[in-house]
């Protein structure tokens, strides 16, 4: 397979609400939450808009400078799980963040429009940081990088951000730099973003965990092989009272049943299936089978295709470079604006 990245013209032409950025910190390899979450929907968006991903690197290094070549080595990993998902170069622009040395100068200015008060009222970050347990040791730029992400999202003049509830509150803060920004320069430089939040809830973990999580180690890969998605249906979190076949079982809290909901096509056979299961009469045994098969068969083609492009990373690493050197063209031109509209110019 050839991989040729986007032809569309690399300015920002259509800006706003035609422009979608997203990304992901590459820290480990994409499960089937990310598949529900954003994977999915990417692969439809990338008819309707012009879509910029990006592998939030410097992001990663944030709260990973202990385990750096965990980020290195999880650039080329997420780039396959992309890929594997239909993502299309030729539609989509991919690129690596920390080779646009521009959303690390927009930063440095947006810092400036932000304060240490706010930063530590920002609801995503405060939470994150009692997830990571840095208490009173919080590293600034892990503090700050609601201000990285905002220049993430203006590089590109992007109007839509497609992300998990939780970050609603980086969107607000964008908006809020935005908003100061434009009011101080007097022109609309920037592009206010709108969070677009997929309808389908969260997918839980394996474990009956509300989230499917790597730190939690409760995820289905894509890349899982046929014996490892085989050993995962089997541990799924079913419902603990339903201790004989012929007990009345519950839906609620019951993971192969979220699965279902989330990966079963035939809604009408699924529907029976829990009216059976809260009857009474139907053992796990055949729910998990159901399962199982339904995952084997989405996984199997994403799985052959990640193979298909890991065997040659020189192609995919090409194909990634062609991608940022699109991207920081448009990260450029919107750099070069800011700084001439606060005065940064003299030659
Ligand atoms: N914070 C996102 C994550 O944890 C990655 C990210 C970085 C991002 N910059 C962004 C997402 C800008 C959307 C927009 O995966």
């Amino acid at each position: 397979m050839t991989l040729q990245q986007t032809t569309a013209p690399a300015s920002a032409s259509a800006p706003g609400s035609q422009i979608i950025l997203t990304g992901d910190r590459p820290t480990g390899p994409l499960h089937l939450g990310h598949f529900v979450g954003s994977l999915r929907d990417r692969v439809t968006y990338q008819h309707q808009y012009r879509q910029f991903v990006m592998l939030a690197d410097s992001q990663a290094l944030t709260d990973n400078m202990d385990d750096l070549s965990k980020v290195h080595r999880n650039v080329l990993e997420v780039a396959l799980d992309y890929l594997a998902v239909g993502i299309d170069p030729a539609k989509t622009t991919i690129f690596i963040q920390s080779q646009i040395p521009e959303l690390t100068e927009l930063t440095f200015y947006y810092l400036n429009l932000v304060t240490v008060a706010r930063l530590e009222r920002n609801p995503t970050v405060k939470a994150e940081i009692v997830l990571r347990g840095f208490e009173r040791d919080i590293p600034a730029g892990f503090l700050t990088y609601p201000a990285s992400q905002a220049a993430d999202i203006t590089a590109f003049k992007a109007g839509v951000v497609p992300v998990g509830e939780d970050q609603i509150p980086m969107i607000e803060q964008c908006n809020e730099i935005v908003r100061r920004f434009n009011r101080i320069v007097g022109r609309d430089i920037l592009v206010e973003a709108k969070a677009f939040v997929p309808e389908v809830g969260r997918l839980p973990g394996i474990d009956g965990k509300a989230k499917m999580s790597k730190s939690l180690g409760n995820t289905i890969n894509l890349g899982a092989s046929a014996d490892e998605i085989r050993a995962a249906v089997k541990n799924v979190y079913t419902d603990p009272l339903h201790l004989k076949v012929s007990d009345p079982g519950h839906i609620e809290g019951n993971v192969a049943f979220s699965y279902l909901d989330a990966f079963d096509t035939d809604k009408e056979g699924l529907a029976e299936m829990k009216a059976h299961y809260q009857r009474g009469g139907l053992g796990d045994s055949i729910v998990k089978k159901r399962l199982e098969g339904i995952l084997q068969d989405l996984l199997a083609p994403i799985r052959a295709r990640r193979e298909e492009f890991a065997k040659d990373p020189a192609q995919v690493m090409k194909m990634l470079q062609e991608g940022t050197l699109k991207a920081r063209e448009v990260a450029a031109a919107t750099t070069d604006e800011v700084k001439k509209a606060l005065g940064l110019s003299y030659f």
